[in-house]
C-alpha cells in the first residue's frame, strides 16, 4: 500500500478517548452469562424497571395512528413537551420557566455535546469534581477542551468546594464548571446552600456554570434543588433516562439562558435536526407517571438499606451514607491495590459485576468500586450473600 494510501484510515487524535470501562465490564459479565452462569449486575447505571405504562401507552397510540405524527419535530423539540417540561420545574422546584428556553435533547449526552459546543472555544478549561461520570472528560477531550479534574475525597462529600475551584481558576483561568448532584459513582448531594455558594462563587469569577440534574427525583436524604434556584445564567442539563426509567429512548432536556438558546438550536438542527418523535411523544407522557416511578424509587430505598447494612457486614465500611441516585461508592483499598483486579476477580468467581473506580478517577480509582443498585430487591439480597462468602474465602 502507498503511504498516502495507508493514511486514509487512520483515526483523528481527537478520537483517541478512554473507552467507558463499565462497558468491558458488561462484556466480561455477558460472555459468563453466555457460558451458563448466572450474574447479579451492579455494574450497569440503567434501571432495570421500564418506562411508565402510560409512556409506553403514549407511544402505543402514537404508533396505531396515521404515522404522520412521526415525521420530524421542531429542532428544539415538540412545543408541547417543552412546555410539559416548563411546568415540571414550577411544580417540582417553585421555579418559573419559559418553554422557549428548553430545548429537547437525545438524551444528556447529546446535552453535553450541545452545551459545550455553544458555550466553550477549543482550548477552554472546564473544571469538575473527580470522581466523575467518565463521558464528561472525554467529550471535552474530543471537543478539544481541556478538562481540570479537581479532586475531592469523603471530607467534603466529594462536593467541589467554592475554595478548590478558585484555586484551579487561579492556575489558569476556568471558562467553566460542570457539577452533578446527586453525583455518579458517589450518590452523595450538595445541600441547596453548598449549591447556591458553589454557582455564586463560580459566577462572580465568571466561570459559567453548567448543571447535570440527570439523577434528581431520584434523592433519600433531602430533596436535590436545581441550579436555576441559585442563577438563571446556569444551564441545565436533564435526562429522562434515569427517574423515568428510559434509557434507551433516548431522549433528555436542556433549560439554558436566553441567549444561548438558538446557538444550540442552529448546531442541532444541523447535528441531529430533531430528537426521535415517539420518544419525545413517550416522554411527555412520562410524568403523568410519577405514582409508578414513586414505586420503583421505593424499590431503590430498600436496595440502598440491604447495602448500607448488608456491605459492612461483609467488610466494605468504608463509604459514605448514600444521598441520591443508585449508586454506592466504596474504598476497597483495605482488601486490594488494584480494584480493576478486585472487580475482575468478583466477577469471575462469585458472579458479582461490579464497576472498577478508575473509570471515574484516573489516579485513586485503583482504591474504589461503585455498586449500581438500580435492579430488583431480590438480586442485592444475592449480591450480599456472594460477596460475603467471597470475601470469607468460601465463594
Ligand atoms: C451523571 C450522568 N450524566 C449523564 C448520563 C447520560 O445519560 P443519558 O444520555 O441516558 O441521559 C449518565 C448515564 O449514566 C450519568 O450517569
Amino acid at each position: 500500500m502507498t503511504p498516502v494510501r495507508a493514511r486514509l484510515c487512520l483515526p483523528s487524535a481527537r478520537s483517541d478517548v478512554p473507552p467507558f470501562m463499565v462497558m468491558d465490564v458488561m462484556s466480561a459479565a455477558a460472555r459468563l452469562e453466555q457460558a451458563g452462569r448466572h450474574v447479579v449486575h451492579m455494574e450497569v447505571g440503567q434501571p432495570e424497571a421500564p418506562a411508565p405504562g402510560v409512556a409506553l401507552a403514549a407511544a402505543r397510540a402514537a404508533l396505531g395512528g396515521s404515522g404522520a405524527a412521526l415525521g420530524y419535530t421542531e429542532s428544539l423539540g415538540m412545543p408541547s413537551l417543552r412546555a410539559r417540561i416548563a411546568r415540571h420545574y414550577r411544580e417540582t422546584y417553585g421555579e418559573e420557566v419559559d418553554p422557549a428556553t428548553v430545548l429537547v435533547t437525545t438524551g444528556s449526552s447529546a446535552g453535553f455535546v450541545l452545551a459545550f459546543l455553544a458555550m466553550l472555544e477549543p482550548g477552554d478549561r472546564v473544571a469538575l469534581a473527580v470522581p466523575a461520570y467518565p463521558p464528561y472528560r472525554h467529550i471535552l477531550t474530543a471537543l478539544g477542551c481541556e478538562p481540570v479534574l479537581i479532586r475531592t475525597g469523603p471530607e467534603t462529600r466529594f462536593a467541589l468546594e467554592p475554595e478548590a475551584l478558585l484555586a484551579a481558576h487561579r492556575d489558569k483561568p476556568l471558562k467553566a464548571v460542570l457539577i452533578a448532584s446527586p453525583g455518579n459513582p458517589t450518590g452523595t448531594m450538595m445541600t441547596a446552600e453548598a449549591l447556591a455558594r458553589l454557582v455564586g462563587t463560580a459566577e462572580d469569577a465568571g466561570i459559567a456554570v453548567i448543571s447535570d440534574e440527570i439523577y434528581h427525583g431520584l434523592d433519600y436524604a433531602f430533596p436535590a434543588t436545581t441550579a436555576l434556584s441559585a442563577s438563571r445564567k446556569a444551564v441545565v442539563i436533564n435526562s429522562f433516562s434515569k427517574y423515568f426509567c428510559m434509557t434507551g429512548w433516548r431522549v433528555g432536556w436542556m433549560v439554558a439562558p436566553e441567549p444561548l438558546v438558538r446557538p444550540m438550536e442552529r448546531l442541532h438542527q444541523n447535528l441531529a435536526i430533531s430528537v426521535p418523535t415517539l420518544s419525545q411523544v413517550a416522554a411527555e407522557a412520562a410524568f403523568e407517571g410519577r405514582a409508578e416511578m414513586e414505586a420503583v424509587k421505593a424499590g431503590y430505598a430498600r436496595n440502598r438499606d440491604i447495602l448500607t447494612t448488608g456491605l459492612p457486614a461483609c467488610g466494605i465500611d468504608r463509604f459514605l451514607p448514600v444521598d441520591g441516585a443508585f449508586y454506592l461508592y466504596a474504598d476497597v483499598s483495605a482488601f486490594t491495590p488494584d480494584s480493576h483486579a478486585f472487580a475482575r476477580a468478583l466477577l469471575e468467581e462469585a458472579g458479582v459485576a461490579v464497576t472498577p473506580g478508575l473509570d471515574f478517577d484516573p489516579h485513586e480509582g485503583h482504591r474504589w468500586v461503585r455498586f449500581s443498585y438500580a435492579r430488583a430487591e431480590a438480586d442485592m439480597i444475592e449480591a450480599v450473600a456472594r460477596i460475603g462468602r467471597w470475601l470469607k474465602g468460601t465463594g
